[in-house]
């Protein structure tokens, strides 16, 4: 069962805000004016950055009327984007405070305090009423929990009846051995990997009945190969570039990016 304490300990990113307005600063941005679309190679934690967010986002029919749950809101750049492009509210939770600290700052740079919100806590224990959200999204954070029927039934807990939420998670679609560091965990300690199926099991356990599973691989090459693309070389004898070591499970088939499609029933 994977820590709470452990996985803040891993994340935690105390002066993100400022070192990410000092890199915009010398980058030529002003840093009271910014966008999702100038923060994102920074504040979207995730394989297939602000592309895959949108792509989360298309699949769930939204407009400006509703109100999104981002689960494991890491520093808010999925929150943020989503709420600029679809002009509806955004409420984030996530376990590191420092994300939440550096996101809210973040939001205020955007112009974007008024329709994003983000909350320090647990995505198995979130402080919001029973049908508080009409979508919920969550990205590449069921990698960090092992208890995924209660996390399923956290999230089926706060949905709307009726209301869809999308999945997008690192899954394991081969067998094989899954070794570390990967970029959510440095160890099996805090890894919780699991396949497309015990989420499906999990998730229709809680009332949430799947309606759609895509295999991102194919979209998620361009991003991968420019993200290696911008790394040192590996040197022989250090342990393996996290980044690389995932690229190197999905590209032998023991992992993938993978997207799921949930409805509340009712
Ligand atoms: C890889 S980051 C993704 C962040 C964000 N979803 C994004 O795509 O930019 C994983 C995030 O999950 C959060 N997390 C892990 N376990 C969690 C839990 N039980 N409850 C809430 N957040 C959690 C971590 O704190 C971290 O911010």
């Amino acid at each position: 069962m994977t820590s709470p304490d452990a996985i803040e300990t891993y994340y935690r990113g105390q002066g993100l805000a400022e070192r990410i307005f000092t890199a915009l600063a010398k980058e030529g941005h002003d840093i009271n004016r910014l966008t999702p679309e100038i923060l994102a190679p920074h504040d979207e934690f995730h394989v297939g950055g602000m592309a895959a967010t949108h792509r989360v986002a298309a699949r769930l029919g939204l407009n400006p009327s509703h109100h999104v749950l981002d689960i494991g809101c890491g520093a808010g750049g999925p929150a943020r984007a989503i709420a600029a492009a679809h002009q509806c509210h955004v409420t984030g939770i996530d376990l590191t405070a420092d994300f939440i600290t550096a996101g809210t700052r973040l939001n205020a740079a955007c112009g974007l305090a008024a329709l994003v919100s983000l909350h320090h806590g647990s995505a198995l224990d979130m402080p919001f009423e029973g049908g508080a959200f009409d979508r919920a999204v969550m990205l590449h954070v069921g990698m960090n929990i092992t208890d995924k029927p209660a996390l399923m039934a956290e999230a089926a807990r706060v949905l709307v009846p009726g209301g869809l939420f999308c999945v997008y998670d690192v899954m394991r679609v081969g067998d094989g051995e899954i070794t570390f560091p990967l970029p959510w965990a440095p160890d099996v300690s805090v890894s919780a990997v699991e396949t497309p199926d015990t989420y499906v099991t999990a998730a229709e356990n809680a009332g949430l009945a799947v309606l759609e599973q895509h295999d991102g691989t194919a979209a998620a090459a361009a991003f991968i190969a420019h993200v290696i693309a911008t790394k040192p070389a590996p040197t022989p004898g250090q342990p393996p570039d996290r980044f690389r070591n995932l690229a190197a499970h999905i590209e032998s088939g023991i992992l993938a990016p993978t997207e799921l499609v949930f409805r509340k029933a009712g």
